[in-house]
């Protein structure tokens, strides 16, 4: 098969990593990749939501398989002229892709299939917003337990979570009247704050047949102990303590199946990776949000784990056989992932640092380093963005995972680079406060 993979970050570099393992690939391209993906494939010099120029590339090139790593080309329609032109698109059409592009049209498919998730309301312009609040929570200032999200893709700058009236009120304020999130910010959603352990528990479908994948973490704040703002995602491990297999059937039976039925009830089949962020609250796992394609950094952790072809369950799920595959075969072994940043991620950050110890790192057992922000220039691996590396390892468990995780990790250097210190932490104080 002769496949592109659509993407530059380290999830693409785990997908080209896992596809390039497949006996029946022929050649892969990545577009436009980074300095990994140029490991395992060809990097092609297109954007990927250069919709037009990655038809064309696919065209000349006899592409069999597009696989589609990011929201934006989903969301602007990829899959679906690729689909007119005949050309194989693992990932959602356009109208399924609104599920992540629009808080909105998430919250009203919840609501249609009766799917556990934050009380919420919506609404077009700000005034009504804060009048809204304040008839809520007349008089209680400090204590305003509410999350304003801006309705289109911010790179995930649009959720804002709130303890006061005052943050509530200001968020309304950047979203309503500053425009600070241009079109994206309006209309906006006002819902309930939850409180519990945040898991991504993601799943692939055909619209019919849904495979769920081992549920994994995220460390989305930027420092230890989850301190500090919110970033793509500072590492991952899966599979998570916090999911047994009792949950993780509850979380297909209540939350997977009820959307995806009603997605293909509403002429809008999904087809591809559904991203159930959920919180476990004390009464059951509710949906933060939905994502339509894989989570990164959730990606790297959960395809090292994976022993099947990759290509195979891809391809089924876009001819709509899934339940013709086996199942796939997991590693029995968790796996974790550090991701490695530019001195001032997730604010303004420095770029064009050289990495050195790529090749030390990728000499510790189990260890896979993932490109995220990396290009080459002048023979030497440069920085090029805010997250720069995913230091991903297997281990026997997950404390042998962390440990090789950061023996990788301390092989690499550039200037100003730095990780959290913690990642997987809070699964092993979940296990001691449970046994
Ligand atoms: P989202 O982009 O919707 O996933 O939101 C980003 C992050 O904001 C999530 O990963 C949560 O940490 C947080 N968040 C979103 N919605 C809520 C909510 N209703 N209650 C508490 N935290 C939330
Ligand atoms: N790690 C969170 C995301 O991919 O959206």
């Amino acid at each position: 098969m002769r496949v592109l993979v659509v993407g530059n970050g380290g999830r693409e570099h785990a997908l080209a990593w896992k596809i390039s393992q497949s006996p029946r690939l022929k050649r892969l391209w990545i577009a436009p990749g980074n300095a990994g993906t140029a490991l395992e494939g060809e990097n092609v010099d297109i954007a990927s939501d250069d919709i037009a120029g990655i038809v064309a590339f696919c065209k000349k090139e006899s592409v069999d398989l597009v696989v589609v790593g990011p929201e934006l080309p989903l969301s602007l329609g990829l899959v679906d002229v690729l689909a007119k032109e005949k050309i194989k698109a693992f990932g959602p059409s356009r109208a399924a892709a609104q599920l992540e592009a629009s808080k909105v049209t998430c919250k009203l498919l919840l609501r249609q299939a009766d799917v556990p998730t934050a009380e919420y309301q919506s609404f077009r312009d700000a005034d009504s917003a804060m009048r809204y609040v304040k008839a809520r929570y007349p008089g209680e200032r400090d204590k305003t337990p509410l999350v304003v999200k801006a309705d289109g893709l911010a790179s995930g700058k649009g959720v804002i979570v709130c303890s006061r009236r005052e943050q509530v009120l200001d968020a309304i304020d950047r979203m309503g009247r500053k425009n600070e999130f241009g079109k994206a910010g309006l209309p906006m959603v006002i819902e309930e704050r939850l409180e519990g352990q945040e898991v991504s528990v993601l799943a692939i479908t055909d619209g019919r047949t849904i495979l769920p994948l081992p549920a994994a973490q995220d460390h989305k704040a930027a420092y230890d102990g989850d301190q500090g703002p919110n970033t793509g995602g500072m590492g991952a491990y899966s599979p998570t303590p916090v999911i047994d297999e009792e949950l993780l059937a509850t979380v297909e039976d209540k939350i997977l199946i009820p959307s995806i039925h009603t997605m293909k009830r509403n002429r809008k089949p999904f087809r591809g990776v559904l991203y159930a962020g959920l919180m476990l609250t004390p009464t059951g796992p509710k949906v933060l949000e939905y994502n339509v394609r894989f989570g990164d950094p959730e990606c790297q952790p959960i395809l090292m784990r994976l022993k099947s072809d990759l290509l195979d369950i891809l391809e089924a799920t876009v001819d709509g056989r899934l339940d013709e595959i086996d199942t796939p075969i997991w590693d029995p072994r968790p796996s974790i992932c550090v991701v490695m940043a530019s001195a001032g991620y997730p604010g303004e950050y420095t770029v064009g640092e050289e990495i050195t110890g790529l090749e030390a790192a990728a000499n510790v057992p189990d260890v896979k380093v993932f490109h995220a922000g990396t290009s080459r220039k002048d023979g030497k691996v440069v920085t090029t963005g805010g997250r720069v590396l995913g230091v991903t390892a297997l281990g026997e468990s997950l404390a042998n995972a962390k440990l090789n995780a950061y023996k990788g990790v301390q092989a690499i250097r550039w200037p100003g680079a730095w990780c959290r210190k913690d990642i997987s932490d809070k699964a092993s104080a979940f296990v001691r406060s449970n046994s």
